[in-house]
């Protein structure tokens, strides 16, 4: 079958390998569509601590049950998207429901081959079945999705909220979507990138060229001089670590999603005088996935502006080429 393969820093290629054959608790899934995430550039990169080439790429996928065993949950030719988070089970964290912060989490498409290829064997339990109404191409959205959900379920976000968006990235942007489904009223959004703004205004958020203009200076004009009431901090630079600070009312919470390349600088002094609370999210709970896919299955979402680009497996290269530059690209999906 024909793989998209990371084989060493800034090396991606198609190779050739076998089908894998599933396992006892696994099923063979014909993968549909599969995206790159800033997770996967880091590995590109030779960054990422675990990942180990030659490795598969792809954790955000979905694709059609191929072969199974009986009495599952799935069965040959359900239309699958793949929760790609594997724990323990048996951490304390594991062990009182929260897998999803495993002392010992790993990734399928990062700790194993993930979904950049024709096949991938993957364990049932890590499998979700599809509603008619949600497509292959949406479901390969699914992951990042749950991301937003989870961050703006995890925030104290109240109907009529002004909300401020540091970077307008895929997660940036899905948070932003979610935050209007939840009620927030204005809703900010800051980037550096006048395509991820163009989408931005699509989407109905008030996009911020911080190019030009100070995303708390136009936050606090709004507010008469309060600030935000959530802040969602998705860019992860020193410049939005302190835009966070500035950016939020008095007692509000920020919501720091971003994982930092290098530790920002965080002024807890100015935290201090206004009695900021900051918080962390990570991933997603099984819950936050099935949201998702209720979500998309009601219609509620309309993912498309999000794609910048579909290319067959064989434009690997090209895929990772084009994810270097923001301003060519968002959400970039594979079709093997
Ligand atoms: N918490 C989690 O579980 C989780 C999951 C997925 C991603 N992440 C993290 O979330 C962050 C965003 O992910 P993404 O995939 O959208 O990444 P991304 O790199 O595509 O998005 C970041 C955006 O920030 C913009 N930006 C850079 N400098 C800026 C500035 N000064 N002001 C405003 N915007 C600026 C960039 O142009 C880019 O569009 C990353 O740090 C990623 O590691 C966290
Ligand atoms: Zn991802
Ligand atoms: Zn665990």
């Amino acid at each position: 079958m024909k793989a998209g393969t990371y084989v060493s820093p800034k090396q991606v290629e198609m190779t050739e390998r076998e089908i894998p054959i599933p396992k006892a608790d696994e099923a063979l899934i014909k993968v549909s569509y599969g995206g790159i995430c800033g997770t996967d550039m880091m590995i590109y990169h030779g960054l990422h601590p675990r990942a180990e080439a030659p490795l598969i790429l792809g954790h955000e996928f979905s694709g059609v049950v191929e072969q199974v065993g009986e009495n599952q949950h799935v069965k040959k030719g359900d239309k699958v998207a793949v929760e790609p988070l594997i724990s323990c089970g048996k951490c304390a964290a594991c062990r009182n429901g929260q897998m999803h912060v495993c002392a010992k989490l790993r990734y399928i498409g990062i700790d194993k081959d993930g979904g950049f290829a024709e096949y991938a064997t993957i364990p049932f339990n890590r499998l979700h079945v599809l509603p008619e109404s949600v497509t292959e191409k949406e479901a390969a959205m699914l992951e990042p999705l749950a991301v937003a959900i989870h961050t703006v379920r995890r925030s104290k976000l109240l109907v009529g909220d002004t909300v401020a968006i540091l970077g307008a990235g895929p997660i940036g942007l899905l948070i932003g979507i979610i935050a209007q489904r939840a009620g927030a009223g204005k809703i900010f959004i800051s980037d550096v990138s006048s395509m991820r703004l163009q989408v931005a205004r699509k989407l109905g958020l008030e996009a911020i060229d911080a190019r030009d203009l100070d995303i708390v200076q136009v936050v606090k004009e709004y507010t008469n001089g309060v600030g935000a009431d959530v802040v969602f901090e998705v860019a992860g630079s020193q410049i939005t670590a302190n835009q966070m600070i500035d950016c939020i009312k008095y007692q509000g919470e920020i919501m720091v999603v971003s994982v930092y390349k290098k530790p920002p600088t965080i002024q807890l002094a100015a935290m201090h005088f206004r009695e900021i609370s900051l918080s962390t999210t990570r991933c997603y709970s099984p819950e936050d996935f099935t949201k998702a896919i209720e979500l998309l299955a009601q219609n509620k979402i309309n993912l498309d502006p999000l794609i910048s680009h579909i290319l067959p497996l064989e434009e690997i290269k090209t895929g990772f080429e084009l994810m270097e530059n923001p301003d060519q690209s968002l959400k970039i999906l594979f079709q093997p």
